[in-house]
């Protein structure tokens, strides 16, 4: 056997990773897809690669040194536990299985139970960056056992991204670790993106500036703290002129929102372990609210201000600036809590700065600012909200009047910025004295019964609602 890894799927992003990784020094790369015309194709294309082709998963097999290392690069879902039953048919105690897809880390954690059984190693890894990340260098998040990156580290880090002089990989933790947090990537990209789009429509409708104008505008930003990759794609996506009708591509573009799940995964899984991602979700929401025409069409008559431009442009547009970097803050702080919960839930040892670290090159939500993230973690590893780190502090209380007015502007004007809101409002509960929910107590004692706690001494209570509504002790709490 001459490969020393193998990648089983070859669609864009297979072939991608395929070519990345014959690409490296040292690696010898066995393919195999189910229809074996696009094996043929990839070899074809990229002569230069040194592919060992497979036509069935018995010949894949025998093509990879021990202990076989493959990649599955397939549709997540169904396909992928198909591939993976196939691969362990001619896989033996020792080898390793890696899901590269962006799979369900709940499902992660189910087969790489499932494969352990067999001996076989199974890591679920994810990967970002796209089509031209998986070519030229993704970040990977991969789980799985760290015998198992024993093997697959040297070769994950041969092909990810490299900022620093350090791959952007890292062994996340067990089983579903990786995918996990990959998910949490996911959603923040959601609410990042939400974040720019939101930034874009204040200053258009504020100032009537054309798309091009505003990419000029995110070019600018791209030079300062909000340089990332997702600021620098936002200008030339608006930039593009649409060829057939010569008009912004992004007038042309019909504006509702599709999705894969990731996001929604995020929420759905936030919302079992309690914490608050408002941002993310107010991101998935907002694509969801673009994707319900008809909603949008009978409601479209509902009264509303009309924007008008705003006085002083220069000081709204700094001030969005702010605000979606305040917002931002929020956003990752948010993030983390959640990959923070998951650790605690799933038993997963996740460094934190080793996250933001590999989030610095490769993939989609790549920014300057990770490196801050890596540094708050440094200087205080039992850190309990990002947003509380000296720096993000300084962050927030430098935009945070901008912040204000613009969610004020914002609303008043009638131009909907729900993650900039629900970042200043989850922002001003954090730092809240005293939040209304000493009442939401009260209530659910009143209706229910449920009891509450009270601040000056110790003990579950219950107020007699419907008797004399004195107070007694209770020893049940619900
Ligand atoms: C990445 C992307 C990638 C993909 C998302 C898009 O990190 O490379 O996140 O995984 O583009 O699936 O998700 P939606 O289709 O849900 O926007």
């Amino acid at each position: 056997p001459s490969a020393n890894i193998g990648v089983v799927g070859l669609a864009v992003m297979g072939s991608n990773l395929a070519r990345n990784l014959a690409s490296r020094e040292g690696n010898t790369v066995a393919i195999f897809n189910r229809s074996y015309e696009k094996t043929e194709t990839l070899l074809t294309e990229h002569p230069e690669a040194e592919f060992v082709p497979a036509k069935t998963y018995e010949e894949f097999a025998a093509s990879l040194q021990k202990p076989r290392t493959a990649i599955i690069m397939v549709q997540a879902g169904r396909g992928t536990d198909a591939v993976i039953d196939a691969l362990t048919e001619v896989f033996e105690p020792g080898d390793i299985i890696v899901d590269g897809g962006n799979a369900l880390f709940t499902d992660t954690i189910r087969r790489e139970k499932a494969v352990r059984e067999t001996g076989i190693n199974f890591v679920g890894a994810g990967i970002s960056g796209g089509e031209e990340g998986a070519l030229l260098g993704p970040s990977i998040m991969p789980g799985g056992s760290a015998e198992a990156w024993e093997t697959l580290g040297p070769i994950l880090k041969s092909i990810a991204a490299v900022v620093d002089g350090e791959p952007c990989v890292t062994h996340v933790g067990t089983d579903g670790a990786g995918h996990f947090v990959k998910m949490i990537h996911n959603g923040i990209e959601y609410a990042d993106m939400q974040l720019i789009g939101e930034a874009y429509d204040l200053i258009r409708r504020g100032t009537g500036k054309s798309p091009a104008e505003i990419a000029d505008i995110f070019t600018e930003w791209n030079k300062g703290e909000l340089e990332s990759y997702l600021i620098e794609i936002t200008a030339e996506v608006l930039r593009q002129v649409d060829e057939k009708t010569g008009k912004p591509l992004v007038d042309v573009i019909l504006d509702q929102a599709g999705s894969k799940g990731t996001g929604v995964w995020t929420v759905q899984t936030a919302l079992d372990l309690g914490i608050p991602v408002s941002g993310i979700a107010e991101a998935v929401f907002a694509r969801s609210v673009s994707s319900k025409p008809a909603q949008r069409a009978a409601a479209s008559a509902l009264p509303g201000p009309t924007a008008s431009p705003v006085e002083n442009v220069d000081a709204f547009i700094e001030g969005v600036r702010q605000a979606l970097y305040a917002s931002k803050v929020i956003a990752y702080s948010q993030g983390f809590d959640a990959i923070v919960a998951g650790a605690e839930q799933y038993n997963w040892d996740i460094k934190k700065g080793d996250i933001a670290k590999i989030w610095r090159g490769g993939c989609i939500i790549r920014a300057r600012f990770l490196n801050r993230i890596t540094d708050a973690y440094a200087e205080n590893p039992g850190l309990v909200s990002l947003v509380t780190a000296p720096f993000f502090t300084d962050v927030v209380t430098q935009a945070q009047d901008s912040w204000r007015n613009v969610v004020a502007d914002a609303a008043h004007a009638g131009i909907p910025a729900p993650v900039f809101a629900s970042s200043l409002s989850y922002y001003d509960s954090l730092r809240a004295d005293r939040l209304p929910a000493a009442l939401t107590q009260g209530q659910r004692d009143f209706f229910g019964a449920h009891t509450y706690k009270r601040v000056d001494m110790e003990g579950t209570f219950h107020t007699l609602w419907s008797g004399d509504r004195t107070e007694i002790e209770s020893v049940d709490s619900h």
